[in-house]
């Protein structure tokens, strides 16, 4: 038996993840949230009722509560986190607060464990964004890229700022406890369950009353779905020659705004005007990773297209 830690789990990723752990014939998945962002619902309390599923309501922003936690846990994947742009606009305070606090306790409380073999942390492409923007860095972009934050007064780098902190706090505990990390830099996993503060359920729901407008539509982004971002973190999880290294999770394939909110009308049969919006202020342009650490690391390859992946997602929403 393996015996896993996902925070986050009832998020969109921490649940796609820890459905897919459970399945395993010898796994044994602790499931950890305070439904911040994250939704109790229906598949959710499903998962939880699994034979080999334990469901813990926590919030990781306690120490004593993170002290609590089973100590045999021997993969942890760290999720947690306050996302989603508009939470980082309106409650800066809060993202600071889960995306930093919990990864300190949970490194304090399991770096000393005998059990625990790889901590995995989530870290974003965001760390990384305003070195793109400000500096010109290089897209597809690897992970050598430096960090950075472009202006600590606009709320929008409270998540990055918070992010970064994760990525170096990991390493370095990671060293001081002699034990093995990864972090995995996701970039835009879509796909159903993603709650409906993203770009493609954001514009599905207007679609569906009747309003075509779109936010940010010169902007290019690169998607992967849920299965696939999955399938490749637990391929970096069971490589050892991922551990000590930070890998993108992503897709090399540039789309820009517009020409994936228009094959959204057109998978789903929709025509019409969109109106046409500019991104808030530090909304990042271009964002595109190189995959080719996490190719070269674990043979991974997409298995699900754009157009799959969101004639998926758009049955779940629509
Ligand atoms: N989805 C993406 O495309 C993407 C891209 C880059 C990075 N990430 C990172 O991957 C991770 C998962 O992302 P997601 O999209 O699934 O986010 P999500 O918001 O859907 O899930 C995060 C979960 O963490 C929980 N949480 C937050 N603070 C907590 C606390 N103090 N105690 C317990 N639970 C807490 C929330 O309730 C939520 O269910 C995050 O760390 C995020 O920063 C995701």
């Amino acid at each position: 038996m393996t015996k896993y830690l996902v925070t986050g789990a009832a998020g969109f990723l921490g649940y796609h993840l820890a459905d897919t752990l459970s399945r395993e014939a010898t796994s044994e998945v602790l499931c950890v949230d305070n439904f911040v962002r994250g939704e109790c619902d229906q598949l959710y309390d499903e998962l939880c009722r699994r034979h080999n599923v334990t469901r813990l309501d926590v919030d990781l922003c306690d120490r004593t509560a993170v002290f609590s936690l089973p100590d045999d846990c021997e993969i942890i994947f760290h999720l947690a986190a306050l996302n989603g742009t508009q939470n980082f606009y309106e409650r800066p305070l809060d993202v600071l607060r889960c995306s930093t606090l919990p990864t300190f306790w949970l490194l304090e409380r399991f770096g000393s464990s005998s059990a625990l073999r790889r901590f995995l942390y989530a870290g974003t492409s965001e760390s990384y964004a305003s070195t793109v923007t400000r500096f010109g860095w290089e897209i597809p972009t690897g992970e050598d890229v430096p960090l950075s934050i472009d202006d600590i007064s606009n709320p929008r780098w409270s998540y990055a700022a918070s992010k970064m902190h994760g990525e170096v706090l990991t390493a370095q505990a990671a060293r001081h406890y002699g034990k093995d990390f990864t972090i995995i830099r996701y970039h835009n996993a879509y796909g159903p369950r993603m709650g409906d503060r993203h770009v493609v359920p954001d514009f599905l729901m207007r679609a569906k009353r009747g309003e075509l407008a779109l936010y940010g539509y010169e902007d290019t982004r690169s998607f992967l779905y849920v299965s696939d971002s999955v399938a490749a973190t637990i391929a970096l999880a069971k490589a050892d020659n991922a551990a000590g290294q930070v890998v993108n999770v992503g897709s090399d394939e540039e789309i820009s705004i517009l020409r994936l909110a228009e094959l959204m009308l057109d998978i789903c049969g929709m025509k019409g005007d969109i109106a046409l919006h500019p991104s808030p202020k530090g909304s990042v342009r271009r964002r595109v990773p190189s995959i080719t650490k996490l190719r070269s690391l674990t043979g991974f390859s997409p298995k699900v297209s754009l157009r799959e992946g969101l004639k998926r997602t758009i049955d779940y929403y629509l």
